[in-house]
């Protein structure tokens, strides 16, 4: 199984542009909705509750686990990939998601001017100026936390006045920092659901991106660099692979919760992390 992890349903979009990439492969998802929202933990907390997930992922024998959650990618994976992954299973792979994004970041902008909204984890650690100034010296880059976002969408709350009324906050403040922004990267997976909104506010010259396809294409082209964990990910020949999805909440609740993520009924299991 190629692995996905995030701290509730936000992953879920990045998975269901990987399934439809990948329709033979088969998937297992884990959200910690127990611990969630994660965006405003300490890196203590994210790191161990990363690491939790990933042994658990491992010992299902997912041989890839992807991060699929800007803030674990942001406090979590440099040292799980460095300290504890040769120790742990050197065979085994954890990739995160700012990485993939940033070397795609300049392909957006005419400006030369992009904007980052994430969670306050994601934007005060700094990853994505960092990972954009290494494929991309020349660009500008601003940042803005949106610590309300994670919260409303955790509960359901898409087309609420209160969703509309903080996006046009932290859009406008981004905005003022910066008035030739074109491009704003949409840097936690659970924002794609709240793009209908971004795009009635924003003015028409400035671009919505967000990950979900980028980091669907560049799994791609990593598995097709590597045969190696491509051909120790499980996959259906001949119909279409199989997903299992798990919570570290309820079944229900996750089963509930991930309707307007996914759009489709599914079955979850409760899993416990330790
Ligand atoms: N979906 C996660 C991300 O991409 C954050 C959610 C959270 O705060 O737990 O950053």
């Amino acid at each position: 199984m190629l692995a996905l992890f995030d701290s509730g349903f936000g992953g879920l979009t990045v998975l269901k542009e990987l399934a439809k990439a990948l329709p033979n492969y088969n998937f297992a998802y884990l959200g910690d909705n127990a611990r969630a929202p994660y965006g405003s933990r300490s890196f203590e907390s994210i790191y161990r509750y990363t690491l939790e997930a990933v042994c658990y992922l491992f010992s299902l024998g997912c041989p890839l686990v992807i991060l699929a959650c800007n803030t674990a990618s942001a406090k979590a994976l440099r040292t799980i990939q460095q300290k504890d992954l040769p120790l742990m299973a050197p065979n085994n792979r954890v990739l995160g998601i700012i990485r993939p994004m940033a070397e795609e970041a300049g392909n957006f902008t005419k400006t030369g001017h992009i904007g980052i909204l994430g969670t306050e984890g994601t934007i005060n650690s700094g990853s994505y100026l960092m990972e954009i100034a290494k494929f991309w010296p020349d660009l500008h880059v601003e940042q803005e936390a949106c610590p309300m976002l994670v919260p409303l969408v955790e509960n359901g709350l898409l087309n609420h006045p209160a969703t509309e009324m903080f996006i046009r906050e932290y859009t406008q403040k981004i905005l003022a920092k910066e008035p030739r922004i074109d491009t704003l990267v949409l840097a936690c997976t659970h924002y794609p659901l709240l793009q209908h909104i971004f795009a009635k506010i924003l003015p028409k010259n400035v671009k919505i991106v967000s990950q979900t396809s980028v980091i669907a294409q560049k799994t791609l082209e990593y598995l097709a660099k590597h045969p190696e964990i491509d051909s120790r990910i499980g996959k259906n020949l001949e119909k279409s692979g199989e997903i299992r999805f798990l919570t570290t909440d309820s079944a229900e609740f996750f089963e509930r919760g991930a309707n307007s993520f996914w759009g489709n009924p599914i079955k979850a299991k409760n899993v416990f992390l330790h």
